[in-house]
């Protein structure tokens, strides 16, 4: 068969199984896989994780040599459903395990291939091709021939490196065991989202929620319709999250105008561009939040780095018709956190003062000291801020604006134009704001509360102090204390 001749890994043995979809692994204990002759497999393979990878000889590559391609994740093609469920966990008179995700001796749940007893495991599957250690962690999928991006792997980025060496997520590395995939941290206590908790109320949040993993936000099958009632194109993001209670609903824009939309140079499942050459600083292949080198214009940067949309954010939009920015989205579990659903977060009456850090409000793009006139308090001072930094991948994200045509994920220093000084929060809704992810990392990352630069300090277990921060990171960029 065409595709039979496979890169042999040194103690490594191919042989075709009777069934089309199960193919044989086995593990190789560390070091590098040397490619056997075939040109096509990139040099990223050779540059597999450190750690024992489990290289598996794909079986994708054996059934969609003669079959049509076929997606793990819906759209460029139909849904290869054996990726990830086997149907009486048995194939060739075995059980499923351990020949491919690590399946459960019993049947897993929803009939999944991977080790997951309860629905609070189900990451124990998607890790299997997102984490640098899964047993399909090297291999290319089709139909694109692409390498999963990694959401866990050893890698070692700080606050000093530049955002294109983390996935634009984050990294599930201090939330997770290396070896068994469970949760590491206490609720709410920890580096970011701690998937496999169960029981846990969400900070801010009106419900607890039984089980909680990837799929609480993601939906694990995708979509290929911008128009699905169901799921965002966009990182195929659920529009109600599992277990989000109250203030559920959340349909990113649809239309056409671009600093309404969700956007990532990637382009998705379905886009032109699938990444691969980006690695972390482990050299895992990842999806960070821009990609190559920065210039500080939005316009030559955008096709470089992903957009998030910007938008007044109303309380309830399913329709796709109304502008929601990414705190919108997260505010269904943290609905506390969220102005737009806990009004009294800012009190108008008072100078706009607020009980919460603003997550909706707009960052005019000229911000020295003492710029905010009229009815807004000068809050903002960003005098550290500079091209340098966002040409350094030391940018923050912040929503995109409509001053341009093609947005980029940071905010520019160019105060051309003529709404560069707006402070307007209230009624446009079309320009930079501070949102969630300007501190967070949606995954988690290497600093507590999933932060981008280290802020939070453990004192001891439930209580949390401070760090000190410099004047060129997180809050200081755009207050100057
Ligand atoms: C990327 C892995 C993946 C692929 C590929 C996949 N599934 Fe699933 N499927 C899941 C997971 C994970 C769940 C459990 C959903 C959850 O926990 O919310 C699931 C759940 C289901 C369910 C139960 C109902 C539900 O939606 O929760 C059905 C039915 C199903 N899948 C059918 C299919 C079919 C048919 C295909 C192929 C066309 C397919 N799946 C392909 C991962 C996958
Ligand atoms: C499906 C519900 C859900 C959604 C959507 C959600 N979260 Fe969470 N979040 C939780 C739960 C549950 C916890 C508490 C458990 C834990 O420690 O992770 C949590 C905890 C957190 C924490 C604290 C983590 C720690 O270790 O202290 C941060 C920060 C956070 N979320 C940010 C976000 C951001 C940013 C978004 C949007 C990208 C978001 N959340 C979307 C459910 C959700
Ligand atoms: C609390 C909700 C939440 C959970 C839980 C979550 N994600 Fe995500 N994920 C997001 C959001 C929001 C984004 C978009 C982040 C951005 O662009 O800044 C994202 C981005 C991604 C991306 C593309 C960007 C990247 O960093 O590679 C992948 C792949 C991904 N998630 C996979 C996963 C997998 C696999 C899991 C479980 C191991 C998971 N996610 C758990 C919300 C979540
Ligand atoms: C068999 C391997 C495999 C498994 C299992 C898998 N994925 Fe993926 N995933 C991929 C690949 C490959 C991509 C890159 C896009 C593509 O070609 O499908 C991807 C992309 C993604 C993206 C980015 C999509 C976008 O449009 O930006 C998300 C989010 C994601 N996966 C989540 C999950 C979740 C959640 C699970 C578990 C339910 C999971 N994946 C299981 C292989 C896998
Ligand atoms: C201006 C930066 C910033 C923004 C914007 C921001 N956060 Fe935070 N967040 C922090 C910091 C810093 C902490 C650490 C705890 C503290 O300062 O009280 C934190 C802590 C948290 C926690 C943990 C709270 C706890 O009880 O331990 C959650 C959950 C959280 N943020 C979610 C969100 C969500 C969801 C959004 C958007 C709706 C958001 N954050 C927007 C900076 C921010
Ligand atoms: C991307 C820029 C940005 C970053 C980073 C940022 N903020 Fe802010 N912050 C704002 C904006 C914008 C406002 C004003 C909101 C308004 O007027 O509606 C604000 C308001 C404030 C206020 C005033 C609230 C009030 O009652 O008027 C405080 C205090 C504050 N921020 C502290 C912090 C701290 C501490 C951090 C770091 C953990 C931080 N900010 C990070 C943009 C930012």
């Amino acid at each position: 068969m065409f595709w039979g001749i496979f890169w042999v890994l040194t103690g490594m043995e191919v042989q075709e199984s009777q069934v089309a979809y199960l193919s044989q692994n086995r593990c190789i204990s560390s070091g590098q896989g040397s490619s056997g002759g075939i040109g096509y497999v990139p040099s990223l393979l050779r540059m597999a994780p450190h750690y024992g990878v489990c290289l598996l000889v794909s079986f994708f590559l054996i059934f969609f040599a003669t079959g049509p391609a076929g997606a793990v994740h819906k759209g460029a093609g139909p849904l290869a459903c054996g990726s990830c469920h086997t149907m009486h966990n048995s194939q060739g008179g075995s059980a499923s395990s351990p020949d491919n995700l690590g399946g459960a001796t019993g049947g897993a749940v929803v009939l999944l291939r991977g080790n997951v007893t309860t629905r609070a495991e189900v990451h124990k599957l998607c890790l299997q091709c997102h984490a640098t250690n899964g047993s399909m962690a090297g291999d290319l999928h089709p139909p694109q021939d692409v390498i999963a991006p990694k959401v866990w792997s050893p890698a070692t980025w700080t606050d000093d490196d530049p955002f294109n060496l983390i996935g634009s997520g984050g990294n599930f590395y201090k939330e997770i065991d290396p070896t068994t995939w469970d949760v590491t941290t206490q609720k709410s206590l920890g580096y970011g989202h701690s998937i496999g908790e169960t029981d846990v109320t969400p900070p801010g949040g009106d419900t607890q929620i039984p089980e909680f993993t990837c799929t609480n936000c993601h939906d694990p099958h995708g979509t290929a319709d911008l128009d699905d009632p169901n799921i965002n194109l966009f990182r195929n993001l659920k529009v109600n999250p599992t277990g989000a209670g109250a203030n559920s609903g959340i349909k990113f824009y649809t239309g056409t105008t671009e600093y309404y939309r969700h956007r990532s140079y990637v382009g998705g499942v379905n886009g032109s561009y699938f990444g691969g050459n980006e690695l972390d600083s482990d050299s895992n292949v990842i999806w960070p939040v821009y990609r190559g080198t920065l210039t500080g214009d939005p316009l030559t940067d955008s096709a470089n780095s992903n957009s998030y949309g910007t938008g007044t954010d109303p309380v309830g939009s399913t329709t796709g018709t109304s502008k929601v920015t990414m705190s919108r989205w997260c505010a269904q579990c943290h609905d506390n956190w969220h102005e737009e659903i806990t009004p009294s977060n800012l009190d108008r009456t008072n100078d706009l003062d607020s009980r919460r850090h603003a997550v909706n409000s707009m960052m005019p793009r000229a911000a020295a000291a003492g710029c905010a006139t009229g009815c807004h308090v000068s809050l903002l001072d960003r005098i550290n801020y500079n091209d340098a930094l966002i040409q350094a991948g030391q940018a923050l994200p912040v929503t995109a604006s409509k001053f341009y045509t093609d947005n980029s994920y940071y905010l520019p220093t160019d105060t051309t134009g003529a709404s560069f000084n707006g402070m307007d929060d209230v009624s446009g809704g079309d320009n930079h704001k501070v949102f969630c992810l300007t501190c967070h990392f949606a995954h988690a990352g290497p600093y507590l509360d999933g932060l981008r630069w280290d802020y939070v300090s453990t004192v001891s277990t439930g209580s949390q102090g401070a760090n000190a921060i410099p004047s060129n990171k997180g809050c200081q960029l755009c207050h100057n204390r």
